[in-house]
């Protein structure tokens, strides 16, 4: 089957449980069991919680996007990404911008893997605007920025990108019906943007042909947030 082939909502949809502990994530798992099937450990709670974390949701039967970005020399990402694998998480990114070198020992450390986590390069943070990246010495716009470091993780034998909404189209045109985009930066009419800059609705993202889409706060900091799973999961069968 094709990344992204005969898929519900249900499995494009990537709960981000960005919050400090494993209790307050499991807490979390507790209200969506039903209805999420993917969750994504990020930093914070990878780094207070660990890999149990991971594990602990792997044997409640949900599948784990390891959302670590990433970023050392060629030698480092190798070994942190065989590390990676070992947890049996299905998504892993790394970023783009540590280069073609970097991506490719990234994905040359799964090659001996029975099953090897789908590598996601990311591109632009969605927190980025163009005057953010012009202040660190990028002046492409940001959809300019995306497609090369695209184009360098195609060179390198990867074909998953984390983007934004706004440049998702373009990119599949790029990476063809095979490549997994992952758009984060997605917010439901009426919740607030908070940090994020390069943002669109649920059903416009996959309009667009994202693959999988992340969502945190507008679940995870909802009065009710299986409510807010289940109108988010309408919308996105709608698209
Ligand atoms: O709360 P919110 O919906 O903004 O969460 C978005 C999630 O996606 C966060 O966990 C953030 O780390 C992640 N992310 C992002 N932009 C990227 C890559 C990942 O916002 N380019």
């Amino acid at each position: 089957m094709k990344p992204n082939e005969n898929k519900t909502a249900r499995d494009k949809l990537i709960v981000a449980l960005d919050v400090a502990d494993a209790a307050s994530a499991l807490a979390l798992v507790d209200r969506l069991e039903g209805s999420v099937r993917w969750f994504k450990v990020g930093l914070e709670l990878y780094i207070a919680a660990g890999p149990t974390i991971v594990e602990t949701l792997r044997k409640r039967g949900h599948s784990v996007f390891l959302d670590l970005k990433l970023h050392d020399i060629p030698n480092t990402v190798a070994g942190a990404v065989r590390s990676a694998a070992s947890l049996g998480v299905e998504l892993l990114t790394i970023h783009a911008l540590g280069g073609r070198a970097m991506m490719s020992a990234a994905q040359e450390a799964l090659a001996g893997v029975a099953t090897p986590p789908r590598l996601l390069a990311v591109t632009v943070l969605t927190s980025m605007d163009s005057a953010q990246l012009a202040a660190i010495g990028v002046t492409r716009e940001p959809a300019q920025q995306v497609e090369l470091l695209a184009r360098l993780g195609l060179a390198a034998g990867i074909n998953g990108f984390v983007c934004s909404a706004e440049e998702v189209a373009h990119l599949r045109a790029i990476t063809g019906p095979d490549g997994v985009l992952v758009t984060p930066g997605i917010r439901p009419a009426g919740s607030a943007i908070g940090d994020q800059k390069r943002v669109a609705g649920p059903a416009e993202a996959l309009r667009r042909g994202a693959s999988y889409l992340v969502i945190g706060r507008p679940i995870t900091q909802a009065a009710s947030p299986a409510q807010a799973v289940a109108e988010i999961l309408k919308e996105m069968a709608e698209a």
